[in-house]
């Protein structure tokens, strides 16, 4: 698969079937990650892969009702980090910026390896940092649920939630976001 299949394949599925997860393919996901630049270099990323069943059903009491889909997890990827571990220049702050690129690594290989990667901002970070073990001065910056997409629509999605299993969640148009050589209005 080439990196535009994978753009365009990855979704934000929410209807998941358990899948096994491999040390290789921790790994995999993990150098994945690993490749993206960041700010001078400074790779302030930080990952916990929490795949084993008891720990991924302490993890249910950090969801959001709205995510009880995720319940379905075969692993859950905490992404952490902390602003101190990127550069800060005057009001730019670029630790969120340098994690988001390295998270999208990590989706997109794992979109190529036929897998769902689901980031989700629905979580309590305080209940996340108790169970895993998280020190305070980290920041909990996204939850990457990844499993394998069932072809049935889980029963416990919202109308929403199971219209966007069928189709994908509609983009604002290219015009809307993009302008060529200075920005005019
Ligand atoms: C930072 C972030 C937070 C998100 N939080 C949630 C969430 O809490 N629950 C959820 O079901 N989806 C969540 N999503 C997924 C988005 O709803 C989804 O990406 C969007 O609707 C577009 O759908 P698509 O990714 O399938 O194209 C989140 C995505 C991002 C990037």
């Amino acid at each position: 698969m080439d990196v535009s299949q994978a753009i365009k394949e990855r979704r934000a599925y929410r209807s998941l079937i358990s899948v096994r997860i491999p040390d290789d393919l921790i790994e995999d996901l993990a150098r994945s990650a690993q490749l993206a630049p960041s700010c001078f270099n400074n790779q302030p990323w930080r990952f916990v892969f929490v795949r084993s069943p008891e720990m991924l059903e302490r993890m249910h009491e950090a969801l959001s009702s709205g995510n009880v889909w995720a319940h379905a997890a075969s692993m859950i990827i905490a992404v952490l980090s902390k602003k101190e571990d990127d550069c800060i220049i005057r009001d730019r702050i670029y630790y969120q910026f340098d994690c988001g690129l390295a998270a999208g690594f990590l989706i997109l290989r794992a979109t190529e390896l036929g897998l769902v990667a689901h980031p989700i901002a629905g979580y309590s970070p305080k209940k996340t940092k108790e169970i895993l073990g998280i020190p305070e001065e980290y920041q909990v910056i996204t939850l990457i649920i990844v499993g394998k997409h069932a072809e049935q629509i889980s029963p416990v999605l919202s109308d929403n939630q199971k219209a966007a299993e069928k189709k994908r969640p509609e983009r604002k148009k290219i015009s809307e976001f993009v302008s060529f050589d200075r920005i005019e209005g």
